[in-house]
């Protein structure tokens, strides 16, 4: 399985700290948030990663990472995400690194506590399809968020509901099968007028092959000037 960060986006939210960087190169406690999702899928044994960022950031992170094997990586890629159209446009410029093999995709904001060893060896066991992790929170409204049925599958998943139907947020950390790209191709922009990922997982769920589990340990995204200070004083604890 091979690993991609999506590092691309405005990171309008962080003006004016991202006037001048790419959000995911501002220090998290000890360290640029990009380390952080490297170190989780190194940590899953995943070591062949491409990274997608806006064109003009490239050399900035190159300049930051070099070719990644301090962190522990075999192989560090790049691709550019022209404009900010969404998560899954910056995942659509993962096809050709992708050839055919499974993904483990993180959102270059995402910050996790634990390990997510045990989910990327379930997806790698598993037939095909995707599998999401949730994560119980107090303010949902802010997330993806994942309805269950009567069984306990995931029968949809709502992005930023006004009004929740659980409090199960979808972590930014997805697994999918080669056929993610031909799922992207079939989404249209949402109102915001971006491909959202959340189109993707509910493709999977309208074919049945849509898993989750729940993810073990703290988790924060870092995308707002409260989360960043968050994920720095939990980074700081861990
Ligand atoms: O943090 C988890 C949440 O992330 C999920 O629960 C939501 O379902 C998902 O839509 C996402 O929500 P956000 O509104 O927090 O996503 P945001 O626009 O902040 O983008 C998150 C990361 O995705 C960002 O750090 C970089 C990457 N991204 C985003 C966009 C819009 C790109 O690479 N390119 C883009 O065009």
């Amino acid at each position: 399985m091979k690993g991609v960060i999506l590092a691309g986006g405005t990171g309008s939210r962080l003006r004016p700290l991202t006037l001048t960087t790419n959000k995911h190169l501002l220090p998290v406690h000890d360290r640029p948030m990009i380390h952080y999702p490297i170190r989780s899928l190194v940590d899953a044994g995943i070591g062949d990663v491409l990274i997608v960022t806006g064109g003009e950031y490239v050399g900035e992170f190159q300049r930051v990472l070099g070719d990644g094997a301090a962190l522990g990586l075999a192989r560090l890629t790049f691709a550019a995400q022209r404009g900010a159209g969404g998560i899954a446009d910056a995942l659509r410029q993962a096809e050709s690194f992708a050839v055919g093999e499974k993904l483990c995709v993180i959102l270059g904001d995402n910050i996790i506590g634990g390990t997510i060893k045990g989910p990327a060896e379930r997806f790698v066991a598993q037939k095909s399809g995707a599998r999401v992790l949730l994560k119980a929170v107090s303010d949902a409204r802010r997330y993806g968020v994942a309805e269950l049925d009567a069984r306990g599958r995931i029968k949809r998943i709502l992005e930023k509901p006004d009004h929740p139907p659980s409090d199960l947020a979808v972590v930014g950390i997805y697994f999918y099968d080669a056929d993610v790209f031909d799922v992207i191709r079939t989404l249209k922009p949402s109102a915001r007028g971006e491909l959202e990922i959340t189109g993707v997982n509910n493709a999977y769920v309208a074919r049945g092959t849509l898993e989750h589990e729940m993810l073990d340990g703290w988790w924060t995204d870092a995308g707002t000037h409260e989360s960043l200070a968050e994920a720095a004083r939990l980074a700081r604890g861990s």
